[in-house]
């Protein structure tokens, strides 16, 4: 199979990570025989640099030719003071909209190598293994109107039904092949948008009756996350609770660097790790690049349909994780190994 795959590393730690990634798909490649057609393109603060915008055309149209793109990350202390619509973020929530890749899917699994590097006990979080739905392409993120004037300052969150059943269904299927269990979170005892939130996602759970639903109060599955994190299988939120809500998950499972994310559309596929820039750690060779080999793998799965490819790049993550030899955010044994060398023990365990 040929894979036309666009490379976006970013800013910070993300060309770090994403030539890691890179290596691990090149051994995937030459494994099971595939070819990978790569391009690369600028996004972020680095385009921003180079072009004076952080999604240039250029990225736009290699993105739309591409059947994946795998960013690294995006964002830059530099840009603190700049207004929303300058800033390198905005090159990443273009791209999202013009991918119209609506739903994000961030699963939160605990490696049984990891349990240790979890700030919650033991008999906590051992277990824990869920996936967390955030629709993308809506809500405050995107709603308008939208501006500073003085000091008023606006923001909307709006959404549509097909916005939400779009999304919903998503989430529905991908709890059919696991533990059958969709969790829906919003804030419908305050926000009139969540009540249409609840109400869809309610009649979409008719198209599903053989999954279970049940409805979080988005304050209470933020305790809920850490009181009972086995509870959950399939969480569905919307844009801004679902970046809240990850992040939060995300150190339950050890690291926020071990986190991979897929962003689905009705076609393209966007695939990127949870963590951001880590500009503090940038160009050292320190970040820990198993978020990007993991959203790597989710690519080969859901863009490719590679599911073998993609299991195997799993286990070799899983037994470079037992073997120790991992970079400082989890508990190496002896000194904390390098980006590179993690990268290359994931090829060579594969
Ligand atoms: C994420 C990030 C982004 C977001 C930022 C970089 C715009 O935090 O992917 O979770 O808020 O969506
Ligand atoms: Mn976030």
């Amino acid at each position: 199979m040929n894979l036309r795959i666009l490379l976006l590393p970013g800013d910070g730690v993300g060309a770090e990570v994403t030539r890691a990634a890179v290596g691990v798909l090149e051994a995937v490649a030459r494994k099971f025989g595939h070819t990978l057609a790569l391009s690369e393109g600028l996004i972020g603060g680095v385009a921003i640099h180079k072009t004076g915008s952080p999604l240039p055309e250029d990225t736009v149209n290699k993105a739309l030719a591409a059947d994946a793109t795998l960013l690294g990350a995006v964002g830059s202390p530099e840009f603190d003071q700049a207004p929303p619509d300058k800033r390198p973020e905005k090159g990443l929530l273009g791209l999202r909209k013009v991918l119209e890749v609506f739903a994000n899917l961030r699963p939160v699994k605990m490696w049984p190598a990891l349990v240790e590097s979890s700030p919650l006990k033991n008999q906590i979080v051992e277990g824990t293994d869920m996936i967390i739905v955030r629709e993308l392409t809506g809500g405050l993120y995107y709603g308008e109107p939208r501006g500073v004037d003085g000091d008023r300052a606006v923001n909307t969150m709006v959404y549509t039904r097909r916005e939400i059943e779009r999304v919903a269904r998503k989430a529905f299927q991908l709890a059919r092949a696991r533990r059958k269990k969709v969790t829906s979170v919003d804030k419908s005892n305050v926000i009139e948008n969540s009540q249409l939130w609840r109400r869809v996602v309610t009649e979409v759970a008719g198209e599903f009756p053989d999954v279970a639903l049940d409805h979080l109060l988005v304050d209470n599955c933020a305790m809920q996350l850490v009181l009972n994190p086995r509870r959950f299988d399939v969480v569905l939120t919307e844009n801004m609770f679902g970046d809240i809500l990850s992040d939060e998950a995300a150190v339950l499972a050890g690291s926020i660097g071990m986190l991979p994310s897929a962003s689905l559309g009705e076609s393209k596929g966007l695939y990127e790790p949870v963590h951001g820039s880590a500009p503090n750690i940038a160009g050292q060779n320190k970040a820990n690049p198993l978020g990007a080999i993991g959203s790597a793998a989710a690519m080969l799965d859901y863009t490719f349909g590679l599911a073998k490819e993609a299991a195997a790049v799993n286990e070799a993550m899983g037994r470079v994780l037992d073997s120790g030899r991992v970079t400082a955010d989890l508990k190496p044994k002896g000194a904390p190994a390098t980006t590179e060398q993690v990268g290359r023990a994931v090829c060579e365990a594969l």
